[in-house]
């Protein structure tokens, strides 16, 4: 493996991984590791899901890709499906590739629209890999500082034109800002005449025991950015738009092409992600599934006292643990879950953990986890 780059301060791990299925990775010499983490938050239905890989062959045989501006019957299908279940119900999508792709593309497209000069955001979101909110980006942002008790009476709201708010990630930290701030804050934006964007990228497609981080509060947005679990794996995003944005888009000064816009072959796996996730009732069961986990390591946490907080929706958690001013604990316990062939998420510098396994997850696997986790706990010093 010496001729892959890693970026980010990461390293590539030494694992050879060769197979995988549903929450079960697979070495070169079929030693079998758990993945709590699906990816990088992706496969939400699991390491190849059999009904995914099908769909994948049919759709490959009929039409993988086509230029952007035709239509194929599978976009239509599943753009229609988008907007049901994001609740905007009338408007129109657009598939990308990538979560950074439908979050730029939405702020991008609501800045060639609206006249006021800011974008607002929670400061510590993460939005995309391409810098958007950052310092080169072509917009001014405001980066409201909620969990420092920041006064949001300080925002002149006349001057935004969308808030973009990220329901529950923070910068992969697992934090979710309160109702009544976020009630105050859609109010505002939309008394002034601005937006609201859901970045729904890691949120989604039923990772927090609700079709979208938004539906824990109580407003539904103008666009919503979907990437991640809604390809399972493969790499397909969308945005969906309501018809009031749309009315105020004029197509003609918002240029906005590449080459896999509206691909029938993502499009047809996205389809197929809702359609299974419908049928398996899945996301009851990732909030049955969360509570139970969290229930459990809050058992951990009275029992040991290493552990500061269990946080989390459905099966987005996160498992924070106290500073030792000595050693990392989460450093010491992910090298022992390792020994035990169980992979999360460690975000280096922090002492979080982030447990985001499949919405399939088996008890088996749960049980595994948290009885290895335990004993871990027990024993460290
Ligand atoms: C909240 C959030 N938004 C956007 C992105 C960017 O998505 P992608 O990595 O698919 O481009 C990520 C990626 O982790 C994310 O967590």
């Amino acid at each position: 493996m010496k001729n892959i780059l890693i970026s980010t301060g990461h390293s590539l791990r030494y694992e050879d991984f060769v197979r995988a299925e549903n929450c079960a990775l697979f070495d070169s010499s079929g030693k079998r590791y758990l993945d709590l983490e699906s990816g990088v938050w992706c496969t939400s239905l699991g390491h190849c899901h059999p009904k995914i890989t099908k769909i994948i062959a049919r759709q490959s045989k009929q039409m993988i890709h086509t230029g952007y501006c035709y239509l194929n019957p599978i976009i239509d299908v599943t753009a229609g499906k988008l907007l049901r279940i994001t609740g905007i119900n009338s408007g129109k999508c657009v598939f990308l590739c990538s979560g950074s792709e439908a979050v730029e593309f939405s702020v991008k497209m609501t800045g060639s629209f609206s006249d006021k000069p800011y974008f607002l955001t929670m400061k510590n979101c993460y939005l995309s890999a391409y810098g958007i909110s950052g310092e080169r980006s072509e917009h001014d942002w405001i980066q409201y500082d909620w969990k420092n008790g920041e006064n949001i009476e300080e925002i002149d709201f006349s001057k935004i034109s969308a808030f973009v708010f990220e329901p529950g990630s923070s910068s992969g930290l697992v934090h979710f800002p309160p109702e009544e701030l976020i009630s105050k804050i859609v109010l505002k934006v939309r008394e002034n005449g601005g937006i609201i964007i859901a970045n729904e990228v890691t949120t989604g497609i039923g990772r927090t025991g609700e079709w979208f981080g938004y539906n824990h509060y109580d407003f539904t947005p103008d666009i919503a950015a979907i990437g991640k679990g809604l390809g399972n794996g493969y790499p397909v995003s969308c945005v969906v738009i309501s018809d009031a944005v749309l009315e105020k888009l004029n197509l003609k000064e918002f240029h906005y092409a590449q080459s896999h816009q509206n691909d029938p072959l993502g499009a047809a796996i996205a389809n197929e992600v809702i359609d299974i996730i419908e049928k398996e009732n899945l996301i009851a069961r990732s909030k049955i599934i969360g509570d139970e986990i969290r229930n459990r390591l809050k058992e951990i946490k009275n029992k040991y006292g290493i552990i500061k907080e269990i946080r989390g929706r459905g099966l987005m958690i996160a498992i924070e643990f106290e500073d030792n001013g000595n050693f990392s604990y989460a450093e010491r316990i992910n090298e022992e879950l390792l020994k035990k062939n169980i992979i999360l998420v460690k975000r280096p510098g922090f002492e979080v953990f982030r447990v985001d396994p499949a919405l399939t997850i088996k008890k088996n696997d749960i049980e595994y986890f948290l009885e290895s986790f335990e004993q871990i706990v027990s024993t460290i010093r």
